[in-house]
């Protein structure tokens, strides 16, 4: 089979399209045949040689994939040859084909076209696990997005939203108004207004309930001063460092509480866990359209670099996706 591979770490350019060989299933995996896999930022740092795939996972980009189920591994039940399927991956989804342990499965929504289904596995299971398991987001509560415009903010927007939360998300104004249109209820242009500030005011003082940061270091302390009594920050991303000193009194006097995980690291059970959790409670939202894939543009695998270009200039809105072309069966 073909996949994207990095012979060396570096920029876009870094990514080949090269011959490799097929993947083996263990007895409880099954072989995706890959119809379509998503650009996620940490596909960006590994192209860059920060963030390997765990050991004992294809060295291959590819955080989540659509497809049809071509093989099935000896210990695997529920799952047959020919299931339209899209799944939660630890590496390797920029590829033709990917073994993945069955439990990472989901089926393709109905409402769903099956490359678009690969748009959902990633960020479907950590704003779910983050937002709701975790921080327990709930009906009446506000919700503050940062990076409203990623892949992760344009689904926790949605969810945020169908939960019956206040969505408030920072965003460049250019992708404001599509971020309305998802459920947002307030914006902030990050990059002329103080979030915290603008929070404030939003509120009436009160701050908001729960807050998903991909930032990190850089908003940290801010975070915590944009929280309400009994607040949850969760912090899944780093994108403004990984250090950085916080008043702990900020965080007591408000009860409030600092979550941060990341799912690519989560043994293969929890993730089993939490693919089953997004199933049950996320996979109605989308097969009743209160939450949809938003794919900024479709590119072909085998230009792979042309779809971290646009992802590293943050030029898309939503998901960007690597499509296979179609082979006969
Ligand atoms: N922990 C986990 O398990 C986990 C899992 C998946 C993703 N993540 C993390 O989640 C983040 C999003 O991933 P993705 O693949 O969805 O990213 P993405 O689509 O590449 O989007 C990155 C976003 O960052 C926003 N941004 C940059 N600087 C900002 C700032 N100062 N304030 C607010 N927003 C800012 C950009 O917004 P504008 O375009 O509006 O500037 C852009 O929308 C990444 O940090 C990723 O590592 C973590």
């Amino acid at each position: 089979m073909y996949a994207i591979t990095i012979p060396e770490p570096g920029g876009p350019d870094a990514l080949v399209w090269a011959q490799v060989p097929d993947p083996e299933p263990d007895p409880d995996e099954v072989v995706i045949e890959v119809r379509a896999s998503a650009v996620n930022r940490a596909d960006l740092l590994q192209r860059q040689g920060n963030y390997p795939s765990p050991p004992g996972i294809p060295p291959y980009p590819g955080l989540e994939c659509s497809g049809v189920v071509a093989e099935v591994g000896a210990e695997v039940t529920g799952w047959r040859v020919g299931d339209q399927v899209c799944a939660l991956l630890a590496g390797g989804g920029y590829a033709q084909r990917v073994a993945v342990p069955a439990g990472q499965l989901l089926p393709v929504p109905a409402a769903l076209d099956p490359e678009s289904a690969a748009a959902l596995p990633e960020v479907a299971c950590t704003v779910w696990s983050n937002v709701v398991q975790l921080a327990h987001l709930g009906m009446g509560e506000t919700l503050l997005v940062h990076g409203g415009g990623s892949g992760i903010g344009t689904f926790a927007v949605q969810l945020g939203a169908a939960l019956g939360a206040t969505v408030i998300a920072t965003a460049r104004a250019a992708k404001h108004e599509p971020l309305r249109e998802l459920g947002a209820a307030h914006l902030i242009d990050y990059t002329e207004a103080d979030f915290v500030a603008a929070v404030r005011e939003l509120t009436d003082g009160r701050g908001v309930d729960v807050i998903l940061d991909i930032i990190g270091a850089a908003y940290l302390g801010r975070n915590v001063g944009a929280l309400a009594t009994n607040g949850r920050l969760v912090v899944i991303g780093l994108q403004g460092g990984r250090k950085a000193e916080l008043d702990l009194s900020a965080l007591m006097s408000k009860r409030a509480s600092l979550i941060a995980t990341t799912l690519r690291a989560r043994p293969v059970a929890e993730k089993a866990a939490i693919v089953r959790g997004v199933r049950e409670e996320i996979w109605p939202l989308v097969e009743s359209g209160s939450i949809v894939p938003v794919v900024d543009r479709r590119v072909p695998m085998a230009m792979a670099a042309e779809a971290h270009r646009i992802v590293e200039n943050s030029d898309h809105l939503g998901k960007v996706l690597l499509v296979n072309e179609e082979r006969p069966a």
